[in-house]
């Protein structure tokens, strides 16, 4: 935990145009800056950050956020990474918990593993592009494969000797400890014996997201019936095999950017998509995908194209791993190469171009992929059939949208020549065997009913009342977190002589004091929450600036009023050069906060009215009855004077 004193200080230090602007060239335009968005591609800027407001925001996809939204946003940081981040940025120094002895230890250990990674990640390139041997054997094996100089220099490839110890010894001479040679697998000991894992083998270092090396995955030069093919880097402190996806690290922008992960094989599917071009692809690495792999693309995209090769005999075994894509409720769309190709040999014989098509064209989506595949096996048996009627269902009732797992019955009903309520009676019981599976797992979440129409439904008139006061209740708290701090002039009364005066006035205080005036209160829960804070505020006799709720350490609040910052009132696409709107806005704020509260107020008034007046139609006890009338005559009179003093308010 970093106390909060460290993380109001991090967010005063994080200046927005600093913090954004490392990683993104900006120009100044008037009072603001602007630069090209990183989230999404665009080729003229809509990228907008407002150093008064401390917020960036994207006209183009909508992006908007503090200091710490956009290191979380651009670097995939947690929470707590992101503030670890700008604190170093901007040398102020977290305290953090005291650890103990043990913990100090393993932090060590990993440590250690991480340092020993990386030597032998430089170790491994320097054989290969700087000795007799690596040149003759390796390189040029990498060469004549077609991989790019710069790419071979880009993905770390390096070379182990083909000799008993050659990397051992080498690290062992430079202080490197055995111990740790050995727990990150790189060296095998084996009582007083001791060798190189990958004795002979072009090496390819695996990345973890922030591009440390974690472990290796080595391939044998020559052709051998009885050595694998590959030999990878065994589970350590640092390599987590189910956590880690090849190429993440170089994959995750275009990922992002793309908003769309390709998934292949194989390293050297991954290296050739990447030097082809097609940089957001990343491997499990000839295992079949885990959760927490797909956690991981989940953190950039929620769309996953699978990219088989030609020989599609694990296909089918590969289906119930999808399923588990499907499951995160993410997209995923499946390519198939022509037989005997994999991405690795396609995109080396053909260009850029024609590897792009390729995949759009042959995307398929997964279930009506999976369902044309097992219908081609059925034939016209109809125990077979039933089967696979099974197997889709249980890939729809997978599925977490109902919206999406509706559509998909519609098509399997079609393609599979079965009435759709059939369908939706097989997915319900699978849904409902899981819910009951759930709970006796003693997990109690709720699973919905498949086409579950029934739920709470509100009338048409409650629906337009909601969104009519929701609408006034947001503006108000636009107006007070953007013109709070700006004087109006209201008619109040003085207190002394009971009569109106004319007197200047904070917005805020016009505002909090007009609605407390008359105990009325947001319905949006989140809303109220704010004004409260707002009006705390102003009891203590300050009021508060955007920087208190831009950077609020609850979230919700915090993009709440980032969102109503960068409303369409002030901002339009040249936001920058845009004086004038808001000179005009402030000239109109007096009009405009009548009007608002006006508004907001009646429409409060006439949903209590109304509701109170439901209530009234049940029967009730007595006393119960009288509150309510009395609450009603209290409405009423409210409202009936809302009309004639517009504007009037005592001021508390
Ligand atoms: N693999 C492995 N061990 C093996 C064979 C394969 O770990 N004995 C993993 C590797 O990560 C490999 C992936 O499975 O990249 C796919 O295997 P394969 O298609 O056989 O290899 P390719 O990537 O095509 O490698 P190459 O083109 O070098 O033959
Ligand atoms: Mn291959």
């Amino acid at each position: 935990m970093i106390p909060k004193q460290t993380i109001d200080e991090i967010f005063e230090a994080a200046i927005i145009e600093d913090v954004v602007g490392e990683f993104v060239p900006l120009k100044k335009r008037g009072a603001n800056f602007l630069g090209n968005c990183p989230f999404h591609n665009e080729k003229s800027p809509s990228f907008t950050v407002s150093p008064a407001k401390g917020i960036y925001k994207c006209f183009g996809c909508g992006k908007a956020g503090n200091s710490v939204n956009f290191i979380m946003e651009h670097e995939h940081y947690s929470y707590p990474e992101a503030l670890r981040f700008l604190a170093n940025k901007f040398n102020i120094e977290v305290e953090e918990e005291e650890q103990s002895d043990e913990q100090k230890e393993a932090a060590n250990e990993r440590e250690s593993l991480y340092i020993v990674s990386n030597y032998a990640a430089n170790y491994f390139k320097k054989q290969l592009t700087e000795t007799d041997e690596g040149k003759a054997i390796a390189l040029s094996y990498f060469l004549e494969r077609g991989f790019r100089e710069d790419i071979i220099e880009k993905f770390q490839l390096g070379y182990n000797p083909n000799e008993w110890t050659a990397f051992t010894d080498a690290a062992e001479k430079e202080g490197y400890q055995l111990k740790y040679l050995n727990q990150s697998g790189l060296s095998i000991v084996k009582g007083e014996k001791k060798f190189d894992r990958f004795k002979g083998r072009v090496m390819f270092p695996i990345h973890n997201l922030s591009g440390r090396v974690l472990g290796f995955g080595g391939r044998i030069l020559k052709k051998d019936d009885k050595a694998a093919k590959y030999l990878n880097s065994p589970e350590s402190e640092i390599y987590s095999k189910s956590k880690v996806l090849y190429g993440i690290y170089y994959a995750k922008k275009m990922i992002t950017q793309e908003n769309i992960c390709y998934l292949v094989e194989g390293y050297t599917d991954v290296i050739s998509m990447y030097q082809a071009g097609v940089e957001n692809v990343v491997s499990s690495s000839g295992t079949s995908l885990t959760e927490g792999q797909i956690r991981l693309i989940s953190r950039f995209t929620p769309n996953i194209t699978i990219l088989y090769d030609g020989d599609a005999a694990g296909l089918k075994a590969s289906f119930r791993g999808i399923d588990m894509i499907l499951k995160e409720g993410m997209n995923v769309r499946v390519v198939l190469f022509p037989e005997g190709e994999d991405p690795d040999s396609y995109a080396k014989a053909h260009t850029t171009e024609e590897l792009k098509t390729y995949i759009t064209e042959n995307a398929q989506d997964f279930i009506r992929f999976k369902t044309s595949i097992l219908i081609k096996e059925v034939g016209n048996d109809p125990i077979k059939k039933a089967e696979l009627i099974k197997e889709i269902v249980e890939s729809i009732a997978i599925i977490p949208d109902q919206i999406k797992r509706s559509v998909y019955t519609k098509e399997c009903s079609s393609l599979l020549d079965i009435s759709e309520q059939a369908l939706i009676n097989e997915t319900n019981k699978i849904l409902r065997k899981n819910v009951t599976k759930k709970v006796s797992n003693s997990e109690p979440e709720e699973f919905p009913d498949f086409y579950d129409i029934d739920g709470p439904q509100e009338t048409q008139q409650q629906q337009e009342t909601n969104t009519e006061l929701s609408h006034w209740e947001r503006d108000i708290l636009r107006l007070l977190i953007s013109f709070g701090d700006k004087s109006i002039e209201v008619e109040t009364i003085d207190p002394s002589t009971s009569e109106p005066i004319l007197q200047e006035v904070a917005v805020a205080l016009y505002i909090v004091s007009s609605i407390k005036g008359d105990e009325l209160a947001f319905e949006n829960n989140l809303y109220q929450q704010i004004f409260e804070i707002y009006s705390e505020y102003l009891e203590q006799q300050k009021l508060p600036t955007h920087h208190d709720f831009v950077n609020h350490t609850d979230k919700n609040i915090s993009q709440f009023v980032i969102d109503v910052l960068t409303d369409k009132y002030e901002l339009s696409p040249n936001w920058a050069t845009h004086k004038i709107f808001v000179t005009r806005e402030e000239e109109l704020l007096q009009k405009g906060v009548f009007n608002t509260v006006y508004a907001f107020k009646l429409s409060k008034l006439e949903r209590l009215i109304v509701d109170n007046q439901e209530k009234l139609k049940a029967s009730m006890p007595y006393e119960e009855m009288v509150t309510l009338m009395k609450e009603q005559a209290k409405w009423l009179e409210v409202k009936t004077q809302l009309a004639a003093k517009r504007g009037i308010i005592i001021l508390r």
